[in-house]
């Protein structure tokens, strides 16, 4: 029997202001977890928060898109978008942007990831979560890790990998329908190069192993503002990666966050900070951000979860951590100017258009040809 692992996550409220989900809201996405696991709907399952969004991890039989599955998500952040509004927090409902259930969270708020496996005897994985990043944030860190022998050294080292990854980079700005495009690693390298290098705009879906046709990744790829047409919160992606044996070792994944790379999402979603690597069920503080990522590794046996290794909770990530600080406070010194803040595109969905169009009318032409 094949096992599905889906990783969904929601912004229904917060404390404090983007900060963290309250302890009650929390407390009731564990208690619809638990009742799907009585009621036999999940044969295993965790509630995780990062910042101010809350993840269900659900382990199940039914394949990725179940009605089931998503109907479960969908009203366990219902319910806690309930309780953030009898709390009062902030952004009570924020990530449910539509009225009814359509039958999957897809389009409608929440970011979703999953892959149905047939597990291995042994099914190591990651759980990748961020929050105040858009989609694209996993671009550089899974392209390094599935690609470059810098970061992935069975690439050189593990036959099975020699023959390299497919990427499905999808067009996220093409709202009409899904728009994909399937490139490989040797072969077609600098082209998806030349598409990861715009992470609001082309976003990698999922990594295929070529030689065993298994597929090693998924990433979210929903994008808030194209769904409800004006800034709404930020995206806060999640990704699933398998690892070890025919796939990248777990460490090898993990190589690339040590840069601390630059991505899209800090504060009103409109700034770019360096990711930092921290805890899962970590809260956001500095302006409104920085942004995070939590990484967390498990095993999946016969539909049962391990209990979850803190990938990111080792005294090596301190360095990176305050890396990651430095970098951010390097780019937050140049304030509103050139790349601090996001390009026009992304700026569109925001009230800067309207400020734009009233300056507009107090420009006056000189010299006129
Ligand atoms: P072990 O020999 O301890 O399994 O480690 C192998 C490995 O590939 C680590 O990257
Ligand atoms: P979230 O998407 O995490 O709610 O962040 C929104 C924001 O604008 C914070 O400044
Ligand atoms: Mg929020
Ligand atoms: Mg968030």
């Amino acid at each position: 029997m094949k096992t599905t692992i889906s990783i969904i996550k929601a912004d229904t409220g917060s404390v404090g202001g983007h900060n963290k989900p309250s302890e009650p809201m929390i407390g009731k996405a564990k208690e619809k977890i638990n009742e799907a696991l009585k009621k036999g709907l999940l044969s295993d399952g965790k509630v995780t928060y990062t910042g101010d969004d809350i993840a269900l991890l659900m382990i199940h039989t039914k394949g990725v898109d179940n009605p089931d599955i998503h109907k479960l998500a969908w009203d366990t952040f219902c319910q806690t978008t309930k309780i953030a509004k009898e709390q009062g927090l902030y952004g009570a409902g924020q990530d449910l942007l539509k009225d009814a259930f359509s039958g999957n969270v897809r389009g409608m708020g929440p970011g979703s990831a999953e892959i149905e496996i047939e597990e291995r005897p042994a099914e190591p994985f990651i759980i990748f979560a961020g929050d105040k990043c858009g989609p694209g944030v996993f671009n550089y860190p899974l392209f390094e890790a599935f690609a470059s022998p810098y970061h992935n050294a069975g690439l050189l080292l593990a036959p099975d990998m020699n023959a390299g990854f497919t990427f499905h980079i999808m067009d996220v700005n093409f709202t009409e329908a899904d728009k994909l495009i399937t490139l490989k690693v040797p072969e077609d390298y600098y082209d998806i190069c030349t598409l990861l290098r715009d992470p609001n705009k082309y976003i990698i879906e999922s990594v295929v192993e070529n030689a065993s046709g298994l597929v090693a990744a998924v990433a979210s790829t929903s994008r808030l503002h194209n769904i409800a047409g004006k800034y709404v919160g930020k995206d806060d992606p999640v990704a699933i990666v398998r690892t070890q044996k025919q796939f990248p070792s777990t460490g090898e994944i993990l190589s690339p966050w040590a840069l601390a790379h630059y991505t899209l999402g800090d504060n009103r979603g409109s700034h770019h900070v360096a990711v930092m690597p921290v805890k899962q069920n970590s809260i956001i503080s500095y302006f409104d951000g920085p942004t995070i990522m939590s990484a967390a590794g498990y095993c999946v046996h016969n539909g049962k979860l391990t209990e979850a290794v803190d990938m990111f909770d080792q005294p090596f990530w301190d360095l990176i951590r305050n890396k990651a600080s430095e970098k951010t406070l390097e780019m937050r010194a140049q304030g509103f100017y050139g790349p601090s803040m996001a390009a026009m595109d992304e700026l569109e969905y925001t009230g800067v258009v309207e400020n734009l169009k009233r300056l507009d009318k107090r420009f006056v032409l000189r010299n006129q040809k």
